[in-house]
């Protein structure tokens, strides 16, 4: 049974793919509102969220699907301590696929070892968020036109934000990508991630704190929030949250064609002056993600039935 855990559970030619029917429905949405009639989506969120969880209902609902679920984990019976395998079982026999988002990392993983239909990670803890990933890899696509010869700047909580991780593991397989790295010591980009995928795809990096030095080279700049529910303590959020803020004026030396992208939700990364910008894209990457997760479920669905 294919699922989603990871972004390099697929190829970039599947990702490709992925883009290719994302744009096709947003040019012929009528041509898939009836897609999945009769399919069941199961939106398990142990963890909150806004966009991701609404866009994949969002996304199930316009291809004529139907959607099932819970938004917290104190509503679910994990609350009285059932497994996540034993809760993937029961919702195989109500869903024809799974969306779950859980704040320990690797509980996806579990699910779809235990489940019988496909399951989508929707974000686990601090680790991995491969259908954000998803959203940002058209956005890309769409802005600049390719997803090669990039150098793309990744700012503020590296160490536990997952739609970090996620897209350097899926821009790590394309063709010349530089990746500048740019946060407080505190909050660098896990070793493992340096090791496993960088350095293993031999992708030029560089680390540093400031961001104006690396701001005239990049093509894209990833803002993040600092996640403080990763935080062992307030202090140590409260001194680190306001490490970067993206002003207007902290963009006059940015190329023209800057893809300023941020998954969303923000805090205080990027002002509000910013928004007006021809430059901001995030709240494009909001629309494509609904696209990209309607292109998901089509595949993971077809696929399981064959
Ligand atoms: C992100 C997440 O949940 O990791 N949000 C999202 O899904 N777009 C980013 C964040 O919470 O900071």
């Amino acid at each position: 049974m294919r699922s989603l855990i990871d972004i390099v559970d697929f190829t970039p030619t599947e990702l490709d793919e992925l883009i290719a029917t994302a744009c096709d429905i947003m040019e012929n949405p009528a041509a898939y509102a009836e897609r999945c009639r009769g399919k069941k989506l199961a939106t398990l969120f142990f963890e909150p969220s806004t966009r991701t969880r609404l866009s994949f209902e969002a996304a199930m609902l316009e291809l004529g699907g139907s959607v099932i679920g819970f938004s917290e984990a104190n509503s679910s019976s994990a609350a009285k301590g059932e497994s996540i395998a034993d809760t993937a079982k029961t919702i195989s026999c109500y869903a024809d696929i799974i969306a779950m988002r859980h704040p320990k990392e690797g509980a996806p993983l579990v699910a779809a070892m235990n489940a019988s239909v496909p399951v989508i990670n929707a974000g686990d803890g601090g680790h991995c968020h491969p259908t954000q990933t998803l959203a940002d890899l058209l956005t890309i696509y769409r802005e600049k036109g390719r997803l090669s010869n990039l150098t793309v700047g990744f700012c503020g909580d590296l160490k536990f934000g997952r739609t970090v991780h996620s897209l350097i593991g899926a821009l790590s397989r394309y063709d010349d990508i530089k990746v500048v790295l740019i946060s407080p010591e505190e909050l660098k980009l896990p070793s493992y991630v340096k090791k496993e995928v960088l350095q293993k795809n031999d992708i030029p990096y560089e680390q540093t704190t400031d961001l104006s030095s690396v701001m005239p080279k990049l093509d894209i700049l990833y803002m993040t929030r600092v996640q403080r529910e990763r935080f062992f303590n307030e202090e140590d959020y409260l001194r680190l949250k306001d490490s970067y803020i993206l002003e207007p004026r902290k963009l006059q030396n940015a190329k023209s064609d800057l893809c300023i992208m941020h998954p969303l939700p923000r805090v205080n990364e990027i002002s509000v002056a910013v928004d007006k910008d021809p430059r901001a894209c995030y709240f494009k990457q909001v629309l494509n993600g609904k696209y990209m997760r309607m292109a998901l479920i089509l595949k993971l669905l077809e696929e399981a039935t064959v």
